[in-house]
């Protein structure tokens, strides 16, 4: 098949660009130039599998062009995140993630294409049950939440026009890596751990998530691969419900793994912290019961052996780049 995947030098990105091109699929990548090139090994990879790699950004008509126009599957992961970015720049965030998803649809418009959308269980916000099923009302009110409630209906609604081209939206529940830069929480406490700093907790620590390892990210989207049929114009929730931690037994978990003597600190009112308490959300746990029916997903990766794995690389922080 011909796909190609925008935000190709992000976590998910990379680790998906890489399977596809293991197994045969003739790939397109798209990123930013300095993000490809921080890894190396990656660009050498693209290269020896010969995956045409699209230097710079979705918000580029041509770039969407040479991206989309060969492709049968675009696989559409290109977005600004992290809570304290997408706040700060919000027009930016909007931008990118609404607009930057717009001028892909204007190109499938008509097309018999299908994308295949990375949506985010933020679109929930605080959600009024647990687990969080696909049904559950959209309550999201972070600026990076509407971009992707957005984002989602406009892909609906231009499906649903007789446009022809097809949809599948994946809302990814808390996913963690190795190649995942350390404004996220799992790597910031690694990060910390690495320089013998203290762990800061916002809150109490007792937010809930299930944590998805990176693997099992790419497993959930190249399901979508081998059921085109019945994982049309689905909406699939993918998320690891199988163990559910709070955020102080992720951090204790951490400090533990890594033999650490670190302290962990509380900033119970969030105080000067990126986070902002009216943005937090307290309990979220996935119900992938339609993924697991309908994809055969099912996380297989725990977090203790993600966080080993995490604990043996080097964690950096993003230089975001707005442009
Ligand atoms: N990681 C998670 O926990 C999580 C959870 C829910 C949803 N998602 C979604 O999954 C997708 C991938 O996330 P990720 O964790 O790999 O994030 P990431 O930040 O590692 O990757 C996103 C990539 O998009 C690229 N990008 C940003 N703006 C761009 C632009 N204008 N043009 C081209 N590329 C651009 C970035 O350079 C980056 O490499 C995103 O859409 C994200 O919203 C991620």
């Amino acid at each position: 098949m011909n796909i190609s995947v925008t935000g190709a030098a992000g976590l998910i990105g990379k680790n998906i660009v890489k399977k596809l091109a293991l197994k045969g699929h003739k790939v397109k990548a798209m990123d930013f130039r300095e993000k490809f090139n921080r890894d190396q090994k990656y660009i050498k990879f693209l290269k020896d599998k010969n995956v045409e790699i699209i230097f710079g950004s979705i918000l580029n008509k041509e770039n969407c062009k040479k991206l989309v126009n060969d492709s049968n599957l675009i696989i559409h992961l290109a977005a600004v995140l992290g809570v304290k970015n997408t706040e700060k720049k919000r027009k930016y965030c909007l931008n990118v993630n609404f607009d930057g998803t717009k001028n892909i649809i204007k190109l499938i418009k008509g097309k018999k294409k299908r994308i295949i959308f990375a949506s985010s269980s933020e679109v929930y916000g605080e959600p009024e049950k647990n687990p969080i099923d696909e049904n559950s009302k959209l309550n999201g009110k972070s600026i990076y939440a509407i971009s992707k409630i957005l984002s989602e209906k406009e892909i609906i609604k231009n499906s649903k026009k007789g446009k022809n081209f097809t949809y599948t939206i994946l809302r990814f529940f808390n996913t963690y890596g190795e190649d995942q830069v350390a404004q996220f929480l799992i790597p910031k406490f690694i990060n910390n751990v690495k320089k013998k700093k203290s762990l800061i907790i916002n809150g109490n620590g007792n937010q809930l998530r299930g944590y998805l390892y990176v693997d099992d990210v790419v497993d959930g989207i190249y399901s979508v691969l081998n059921k085109l049929d019945i994982s049309k114009n689905k909406i699939y929730n993918l998320g690891n419900s199988s163990e559910v931690f709070n955020i102080y037994q992720v951090a204790k978990k951490i400090l533990k793994l890594s033999k650490s003597k670190n302290k962990i600190f509380f900033k119970i009112n969030f105080k000067g912290s990126d986070r902002n308490k009216n943005r937090e959300i307290f309990f979220r746990i996935s119900d992938c019961s339609l993924a697991k029916k309908q994809l055969n997903f099912r996380p297989k990766v725990k977090l203790e052996t993600g966080l080993k794995r995490m604990l043996k690389k080097d964690i950096y922080y993003d230089n975001w780049i707005y442009r």
